[in-house]
């Protein structure tokens, strides 16, 4: 059974849960901006994504408000001084951002109520978060305003001009380790993710190879009420099926076949089915 949904029956309220339950894990934009006067400001935008390597563009919004259609500090101070500081979130400090968000008076330095430290950026205004793993030096280059009525977002493209990062988290490679950058993500309601070990996997891609595709699997296999949509994925990832074994139907074995795409034996599970 499915539920369907007309956004434009629902409250402003029920769809923007509706759509923050399922777009979810969101990464978490930390932005500390500036207005006119030189005063702080740092909020978090879980409407975030990068968008863009080259050239680097992030993508984040501080959307209108959904009770009454205003619009946040952060956008006001981005008219102003189109400069901003996207700093990631990690587990450290997620309690200290979720303080930050809270609705205080313009011009109120969230740095200060949140406890974190703020420190000079190399080419733009605003100030960097220094507990941050990673901190983005943006110009603003767009600002793309989505309406008038209450939760209208309002996408701010930044340009990536400098990135800091904290050599703690860098593997011996000297890239960020996903391991030990334990980032946390916006999920609906009042739920987060962290990405802890036990919550990361690895998806050998078929790099460099033209997978056959899971059509191109023999039929006995694509229907097989014993394989489930990854294990035929693993199983269609190969270039090109493997010289059949000639095997009976009924030294077909599927559980054997299992055990091996497990193990990221894929040329082997072949052998117990074809
Ligand atoms: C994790 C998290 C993610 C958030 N994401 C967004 C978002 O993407 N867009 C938005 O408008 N508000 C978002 N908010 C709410 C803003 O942070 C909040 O309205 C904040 O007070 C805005 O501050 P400002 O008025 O100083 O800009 C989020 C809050 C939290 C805690």
């Amino acid at each position: 059974m499915i539920q369907s949904f007309d956004p434009t029956q629902l409250t402003v309220g029920d769809l923007q849960t509706l759509l923050q339950n399922a777009v979810a894990p969101r990464p978490i934009a930390f932005a500390s901006t500036i207005d006119k006067e030189g005063n702080p400001n740092l909020s978090p935008f879980s409407f975030f994504n990068v968008v863009s390597s080259n050239p680097p563009i992030l993508l984040f919004s501080p959307a209108r408000k959904g009770e009454n259609g205003g619009l946040k500090d952060t956008y006001f101070n981005l008219k102003e001084v189109p400069e901003v500081v996207i700093n990631v979130v990690h587990y450290q400090m997620v309690e200290q951002m979720s303080l930050s968000s809270v609705s205080y008076a313009k011009g109120v330095n969230e740095f200060e109520k949140a406890g974190l430290t703020p420190i000079p950026s190399e080419l733009v205004k605003p100030f960097r978060v220094k507990e941050s793993p990673v901190q983005f030096e943006c110009e603003v280059q767009q600002i793309i305003e989505l309406g008038e009525e209450a939760g209208a977002g309002n996408l701010i493209l930044c340009l990536v001009k400098r990135i800091h990062v904290q050599t703690s988290i860098l593997d011996a490679k000297g890239q960020i380790d996903p391991f030990l950058i334990d980032l946390v993500g916006r999920m609906g309601g009042p739920y987060y993710v962290r990405t802890i070990k036990e919550a990361l996997f690895e998806i050998p891609k078929p790099l460099g190879v033209m997978a056959m595709g899971i059509d191109q699997l023999p039929e006995h296999i694509k229907h097989s009420p014993y394989l489930t949509g990854n294990e035929l994925a693993r199983l269609g990832g190969v270039e090109a099926l493997p010289t059949p074994t000639g095997k009976e139907p009924k030294a077909i074995d599927f559980e054997e076949a299992k055990k091996c795409i497990e193990a990221g034996n894929i040329l082997e599970a072949f052998r117990y089915i074809y």
